[in-house]
């Protein structure tokens, strides 16, 4: 029987990259993507595999545990790669619960699933969490997050994270369920919903909208090209070892105000305005609350035993992205028809 990886959140940023660099590369495997489609799935980041052989796609909610178990009872699930979640921290800000709901509940669910499923022949099988290197807190001007750094996650969206992986762990201790997590710094690229910091300022660019910064602009992110983290989740799925966490990061650390500078500079560039055009719209606005200063990661573990590392530099990467948001406009405009606004302006009182 043809081996089955279920990977969850597929048709999100991320979960779309992966899914096409699996199905893809292993044409033996058939990729099921499991995804209800919130405001932030979209069939259309999978146009070009979605006739590939080996992919199929079920619409469906991780919380739903009915949903979960028939997937797991219908196929023959080698492999989970669990990347569905509610991902935006100033949502979980707006809503905490429904971040504990999808990202602990939903967990949950998808683990209870894999024990039942697999709990004669554990060996053969993994369960592989994908989480966030915002669970260990936030970090002063120096250090970095190692695999062994305390958790103190301070959003509702990182302690649900935190949570999860506490579970995901907890499950591997207490009923020896085969489980590998990794937790990455800030991923770019396309196919980013534009309420994340990148895409909403590449969409204000575009429409000479202002482009709001927190606080000074001060707090300090490590950048991963979004291919790069996939790349990274296919070398721990097949080299990691069990029971084991492994931190994914860029080596990249910018200041969000440096950032964005750089930005603007590559969009004037590739839209043929005056140079420092795109730079006047930047406005300073009310800081995010509990905002994390600084995240670094340090991905020694991940480059050392697999020999990761990353394939673009931070400005290859960053105008290949501006690049595909000036071709693919309509994307953004398709992505941002529906609660967009409203969001927007909530978020940002204009
Ligand atoms: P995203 O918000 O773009 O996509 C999330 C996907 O999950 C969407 O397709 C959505 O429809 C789906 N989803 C949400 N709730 C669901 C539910 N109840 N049932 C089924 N599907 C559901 O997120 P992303 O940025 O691609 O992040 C993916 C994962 O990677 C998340 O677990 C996130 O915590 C983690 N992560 C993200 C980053 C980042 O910088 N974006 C960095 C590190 C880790
Ligand atoms: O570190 C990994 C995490 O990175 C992931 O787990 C999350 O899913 C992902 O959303 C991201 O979280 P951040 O909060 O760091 O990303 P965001 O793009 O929302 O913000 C990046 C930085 O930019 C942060 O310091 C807040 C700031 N920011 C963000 C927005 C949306 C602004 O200054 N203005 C904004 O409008």
């Amino acid at each position: 029987m043809q081996k089955s990886i279920l990977i969850t959140g597929g048709a999100g940023f991320i979960g779309s990259h992966l899914v096409r660099l699996f199905v893809k590369k292993y044409p033996d495997y058939k990729i099921i993507n499991l995804d209800a489609l919130t405001y932030a799935g979209n069939l259309e980041n999978l146009k070009d595999i979605e006739n590939e052989h080996n992919y199929q796609f079920i619409k469906g909610d991780i919380t739903d545990p009915a949903t979960v178990g028939r997937i797991f009872a219908n196929h023959n699930i080698k492999g989970v790669i669990h990347l569905a979640a509610e991902s935006h921290v100033d949502r979980s800000i707006a809503n905490p619960l429904e971040f504990i709901n999808t990202n602990i509940i939903g967990t949950v669910n998808l683990l209870n699933a894999a024990r039942m499923q697999w709990k004669d022949d554990p060996k053969n099988h993994l369960f592989y969490h994908i989480s966030t290197d915002e669970v260990y807190g936030s970090l002063g001007n120096e250090g970095l997050f190692t695999e062994q750094t305390p958790y103190d996650p301070r959003s509702p969206y990182s302690a649900s994270k935190a949570a999860s992986d506490h579970l995901v762990r907890a499950y591997y201790h207490t009923y020896n369920l085969p489980v590998v997590i990794s937790n990455c710094s800030n991923n770019y690229g396309p196919n980013q919903f534009p309420e994340k910091l990148l895409p909403l300022a590449i969409n204000n660019i575009f429409n000479n909208r202002e482009i709001p910064i927190y606080g000074k602009g001060e707090n300090v992110r490590d950048w991963l090209y979004v291919e790069d983290h996939a790349a990274a989740i296919d070398l721990i799925f097949h080299k990691g070892t069990i029971g084991e966490t492994y931190n994914i990061g860029g080596l990249n650390e910018w200041k969000n105000i440096d950032l964005i500078k750089l930005l603007c500079s590559i969009a004037d560039k590739n839209l043929n305005r005056k140079e420092g055009a795109s730079e006047k719209l930047i406005t300073f606005v009310k800081d995010r609350a509990g905002h994390d200063k600084r995240y670094a990661i340090d991905a020694s573990k991940l480059i050392n035993e697999l020999g990761w590392e990353p394939s673009v530099t931070f400005e290859e990467g960053l105008q290949i992205t501006v690049e595909w948001y000036i071709k693919n406009y309509d994307w953004i405009k398709r992505v941002i028809s529906g609660e967009y606004e409203e969001y927007y302006n909530k978020q940002y009182g204009i």
